[in-house]
């Protein structure tokens, strides 16, 4: 199956390591160009020299909580590659912590970052793919929690339903322009945030394995493919939901 994905632009946040690394590895293997971003400077010119080798590339320093962060990535795309055709909205998860441990600096600092970035980016992004009607995908980066909570991740838990939401109403908003938005809900997959949950609680990857059907985390790369599918034209009719990549951990269908 060709997924159309050749010579396609994609902006990816939190694209320097984990999940919008993989992802954006798995657009280039297909031949789609990307802007990838995150905040620390080595870890994108890492992977910009990296992703390089398989398809253009280009990189930024942003945090994806600052207001001007979507402008900005939509203007380096149009000036390098003229197009935009989509965007994988991934960024670095919430502390652990219970929802009542957390205080409000953590609350706040988890919103600005994790939920209106995304939000802000997301809205963006899909405003531009309106424009002319010229469609394209989004796809935001969530968490099984958006279905079911996380013991010990009360922030994720909280925030991370809202976005499902945002998700499917920017589906609906902007569906008729040709524009899909849907919500990826990892599970347990490993990459250095889910290693550094693990770290210190020589417990928990046990107790998550006990958990997964499959009896083993995922690997980044399962998850990229994924993601890259639905950012693609193969994945037309795929908008307004949020597809779980978790082994079947997850207890709803
Ligand atoms: N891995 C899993 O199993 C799993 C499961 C459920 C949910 N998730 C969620 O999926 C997302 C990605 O997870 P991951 O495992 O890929 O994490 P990761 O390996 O820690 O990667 C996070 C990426 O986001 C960037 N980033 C962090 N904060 C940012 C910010 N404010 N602005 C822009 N970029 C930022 C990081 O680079 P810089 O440090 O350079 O900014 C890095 O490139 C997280 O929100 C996580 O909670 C992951």
């Amino acid at each position: 199956m060709d997924l159309g994905l050749s010579g396609r632009v994609f902006v990816v946040t939190g694209g320097s390591s984990g999940l919008g690394l993989a992802t954006a590895r798995a657009l280039a293997a297909e031949g789609a160009r990307t802007v990838i971003s995150s905040r620390d400077k080595e870890k994108v010119d890492r992977a910009v020299a990296e992703l390089s080798r398989l398809s253009p590339t280009v990189g930024t320093v942003a945090d994806l909580a600052d207001p001007g962060t979507p402008g900005r990535l939509l203007d380096l795309a149009a000036e390098v590659y003229g197009q935009v055709d989509g965007a994988l909205v991934s960024v670095g998860g919430p502390p652990p912590g219970t929802a009542a441990s957390a205080d409000d600096e953590q609350w706040r600092a988890a919103f600005e970052s994790v939920f209106l970035g995304a939000v802000r980016c997301a809205r963006t992004v899909a405003a531009h793919l309106a424009e002319g009607d010229r469609g394209g995908a989004i796809g935001l980066v969530l968490s099984s929690s958006a279905r079911s909570p996380i013991t010990g991740l009360g922030i994720s838990n909280g925030l991370r339903p809202g976005l499902a939401m945002v998700a499917k109403d920017l589906a609906d908003e902007y569906g008729p322009h040709g524009v899909r938005v849907l919500g990826l809900l990892p599970g347990r997959i490993a990459t250095e945030r889910t290693a550094a949950l693990d770290r210190g609680r020589p417990d928990a990857r046990e107790r998550a394995l006990a958990g997964i059907p499959m009896g083993r985390y995922g690997e980044p790369e399962e998850f990229g493919r994924v993601a890259a599918f639905l950012l693609s034209p193969a994945a037309s009719y795929v908008t307004g939901t949020s597809i779980p990549v978790d082994g079947g951990a997850l207890r709803t269908p």
